[in-house]
């Protein structure tokens, strides 16, 4: 007998492990500068956290979790997403009483019974970010803005930002039975499917692929006309800050995404072609901590699929060699300067700059012993008397010389040195 790994499933061979590495190393990069903390939960949960949290009847929940019964007679389930097993984590860890909002992020598997085909796996694997603990919707920019940032960073090109809001606990009834009344009338003319879900998920008849429904879902009742005044202005926010950064988006009122547990902004990335391919979907959260036994708390969160980013590099030919270590330590003396270096990291990394810092260390000494480990080429020394005065210390490690230059002159100067 010739074993083979399970339909839906495979090996990431060594070859292959470079696109891996690019990309978790990506993700944690970037989340890490913006406060993020690494979390890992159990591949496998308590099933009731799923059937209630993700939604009795979403397809995950209906058709697609692998549920096994433990000797002990308990119902488990391998993860088909990191959410609830977070959320559970939130409550169950009193995360509550700490500093709020927690900023998560997580890398592995999660595991779905689908038919597997081209990028749809079983076993596949997400990067997850939360944000739990605040409503406000800058949290929700910023987790775009995040993703954003990781694709670029990755080099991937062609992708789409699709958003929507889906309203809240206040205003979604309503707006479900004007949906409902309003698909009771064409009912014969909807896909089988569609017919089940108007029992059940009246708001995916919206994102039904079939020609006839989406004839009829561009003719149905828009949820942008039935939110209530905090989701209305809570999306208007959302857009304007968008605007704001420069981050393009497509409004699309069709989509509601599969998951129950969604208020107000749900969003997708795309990649436009032929058949569109999802790379990466999440949306705010407000009733889940509270549903799966905590308080009352809002909260929001994204996960991408890595391999559908990691095909996304390939088909693109985008080159992905070896990490190389940082050439740059930036080291920061003293309030005022602490704050002005996450200004200027941000400004070094986005000129292409690979840079490390220890920003929890405060003695210079220290500083400077981690840049030795990282085997760095220069060290940029911002004290307190250069954050006032707009310049910046370049030291060479090796030799030790050091010389004070403008801020405004530092990627030139570094550029130079590092050819
Ligand atoms: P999701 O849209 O179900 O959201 O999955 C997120 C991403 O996982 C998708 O955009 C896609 O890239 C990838 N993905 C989904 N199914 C497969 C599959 N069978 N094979 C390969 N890749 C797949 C969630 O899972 C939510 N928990 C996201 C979230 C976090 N919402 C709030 N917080």
């Amino acid at each position: 007998m010739r074993f083979q790994a399970p339909r839906g499933t495979f090996d990431i061979l060594p070859e292959e492990q470079k696109y891996w590495e690019r990309i978790r190393s990506t993700v944690k990069q970037i989340v890490t500068a913006y406060g993020f903390l690494c979390i890992d939960t159990p591949i496998f949960e308590n099933s009731q956290l799923f059937m209630r949290g993700t939604g009795l009847f979403t397809d995950i929940v209906q058709k697609e979790m692998y549920t096994f019964r433990t000797k002990g007679g308990d119902y488990l389930v391998l993860r088909p997403e990191f959410t609830p097993g977070i959320v559970r984590a939130y409550i169950e860890h009193g995360m509550k009483s700490w500093p709020q909002p927690i900023k998560l992020f997580s890398i592995g598997p999660v595991f779905r019974h689908e038919k597997p085909q081209a990028g749809r796996f079983r076993q596949f694997h997400q990067f997850n970010l939360e944000i739990i603990g605040e409503g406000g919707a800058l949290n929700d920019v910023l987790l775009i803005q995040l993703v954003f940032l990781i694709f670029k960073k990755l080099g991937i090109k062609g992708f789409t930002l699709q958003i929507n809001s889906i309203g809240c606990s206040q205003c979604r009834p309503d707006y479900r039975k004007l949906l409902i009344d309003y698909y009771r009338k064409q009912r014969k003319k909807l896909c089988r499917h569609c017919q089940e879900r108007l029992k059940l998920n009246p708001l995916r008849l919206l994102d039904c692929k079939e020609e006839k429904c989406r004839q009829l879902a561009n003719n149905a009742p828009q949820v942008i006309d039935h939110l209530c005044e905090e989701c209305h202005a809570h999306f208007k926010e959302v857009l304007e800050s968008l605007d704001e950064l420069g981050l393009p988006y497509i409004l699309n009122f069709h989509l509601v995404r599969g998951l129950d547990y969604y208020t107000k902004t749900v969003f997708e990335f795309r990649l436009e072609g032929q058949n569109p391919i999802e790379l990466a979907g999440g949306g705010r959260y407000d009733g889940l901590v509270e549903l799966l036994g905590g308080k009352p708390t809002p909260a929001v969160g994204v996960a991408g699929g890595i391999e559908r980013a990691i095909s996304a590099l390939k088909s693109q030919d985008v080159k992905v060699g070896q990490e190389s270590s940082p050439r740059i330590f930036l080291v920061q003396l003293g309030e005022l300067s602490r704050r002005r270096s996450l200004k200027l990291f941000e400004e070094l990394r986005n000129k292409g700059l690979k840079v490390a810092e220890a920003l929890g260390k405060d003695s210079i000494k220290s500083q400077l012993k981690v840049a030795d480990k990282l085997g760095a080429d220069i060290a940029l020394i911002l004290g307190q008397r250069e954050a006032l005065e707009n310049s910046i210390i370049i030291r060479d490690m090796k030799s030790g010389a050091q010389e004070t230059v403008p801020i405004e002159r530092v990627v030139k100067e570094i550029k130079r040195r590092l050819k």
